[in-house]
């Protein structure tokens, strides 16, 4: 049984103050209202991550995650966080890939591969980012670039690595556009990535790793999404904004 995770991204929105507000909101209501087997990561900036993360200390159901990392733990690179400084933070989860800064900051598939290394090199989970443009739906090429992401960005990976890693599977044309893949877009693409997982490190591993899905993900969908055989819970940008809707998408996962 793979333990679920719904996890907020939060992108470059709340203030110092917003962000301990909201983190203590979801401490309180998952403490009251979640009763299920289901693991909330909140994923601030990183100039807030210590603080909050002291906070969900409170809470043995809720962590912290950074929103990237440098490939380097240290050295010359102004203005960059290194996997190390996340991980002294009090983090447990680090996002690799987000289309976001594939798109603005052309990270590719082998810059990726390195900084799950250093995510996994300094104790942190990745939580590795897939997914394909409306373009390459359209041309049927999605399988090919989810393909070739989910294999150049981790599949030089050791078993024992492989293990520490979480999936997200994140359609462009979903994200922050309030169209959602339908459940069964998003399951056959989970069901894809978890035959290629099955394919390099065998039936046993890959029915441990969790394939999270992310685009437009609300509180009346999350339930129906996660309670597909090979979605594994939700990577969620902007109703994490607000502690009901986050909440209410965890419930969606019990
Ligand atoms: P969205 O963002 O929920 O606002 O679509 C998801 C994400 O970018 O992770």
């Amino acid at each position: 049984m793979r333990t679920k995770i719904v996890a907020g991204n939060w992108k470059m929105n709340k203030n110092f103050h917003e962000g301990l507000e909201l983190t203590s909101e979801i401490n309180g209501m998952v403490n009251d209202e979640i009763n299920g087997n289901v693991e909330v990561v909140l994923i601030p900036t990183f100039i807030h991550l210590n603080a909050i993360s002291q906070l969900t200390q409170a809470s043995s159901k809720v962590s912290t995650g950074a929103q990237n990392c440098h490939t380097e733990t240290s050295g010359a690179y102004t203005g960059e966080i290194s996997a190390a400084m996340i991980a002294a933070a009090g983090c447990k989860y680090c996002l690799a890939g987000h289309s976001e800064r594939r798109l603005y900051n052309n990270e590719t598939n082998a810059i990726l591969a390195k900084k799950v290394d250093a995510i996994l090199a300094n104790n942190l989970m990745p939580i590795y980012c897939c997914g394909e443009t409306l373009e390459e739906r359209n041309a049927g090429k999605h399988f090919d670039i989810i393909g070739s992401q989910v294999k150049e960005g981790l599949f030089h990976l050791s078993n024992e690595q492989i293990l520490k890693c979480v999936i997200a599977y994140e359609p462009v044309w979903a994200i922050g556009t309030g169209v959602t893949a339908s459940t069964a877009q998003a399951q056959e693409v989970h069901a894809f990535i978890r035959n290629l997982l099955v394919e390099k490190y065998g039936n046993d591993i890959a029915s441990q790793i969790r394939i999270l899905y992310g685009g437009s993900v609300k509180p009346d969908n999350a339930t129906e999404l996660f309670s597909q055989p090979d979605i594994d819970g939700g990577l969620v940008g902007g109703a994490a904004l607000q502690s009901r809707s986050f909440v209410d998408i965890v419930k969606g996962a019990c």
